[in-house]
């Protein structure tokens, strides 16, 4: 066992974990932060998508000893009331249909807006090809993320 301290959604945690634990069950079972999801468990659905320093990485492949020190937030800490543009877009387009990958989707697609205003379709599409939906959300996922980049633009 081993005592790692980092930043979780701005606030400072200390966990006493085995150091190759992965950071997802941290999060979910450790801190009770159960909006990241397991799926694959092998790095390969984005189900499990977080940020650790503003990029967006699969907690599920993450040993919680590689963030000690860093800064991870979780689609809880995306806002502090759900009011994120991206959150709005996704109400307002109904984009769930199980709603399972989506707060991986939703963490790829923040990570997008931070450093591409305004992404084209193939922008977008390159960025979330990785995360998958059974559902087949794609296209309303799509949508959304230029709904988003509206909203952040000001648009109303
Ligand atoms: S659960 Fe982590 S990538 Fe699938
Ligand atoms: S909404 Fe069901 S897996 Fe994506």
């Amino acid at each position: 066992m081993a005592s790692i301290a980092f930043t979780v959604n701005g606030q400072q945690v200390t966990v006493d974990v085995e150091p190759d634990t992965p950071l997802l069950w941290v999060l979910r079972d450790t801190l009770g932060l159960t909006g990241t999801k397991y799926s694959c468990g092998v790095g390969a659905c984005g189900a499990c998508t977080v940020h650790l320093d503003g990029q967006p990485i699969r907690s599920c492949v993450t040993s919680v000893s590689a963030v000690e020190g860093k800064a991870i937030t979780t689609i809880e800490g995306l806002s502090p009331d759900g009011s994120h543009p991206l959150q709005q877009a996704w109400i307002e387009l109904n984009v769930p249909q199980c709603g399972y990958c989506q707060p991986g989707q939703i963490m790829t697609a923040a990570a997008l807006l931070e450093k591409t205003q305004n992404p084209t379709d193939d922008e977008i599409d390159a960025a979330m090809s990785d995360n998958l939906c059974r559902c087949g959300t794609y296209q309303r996922i799509r949508h959304a993320i230029h709904r988003a980049a509206e909203l952040l633009g000001g648009e109303q």
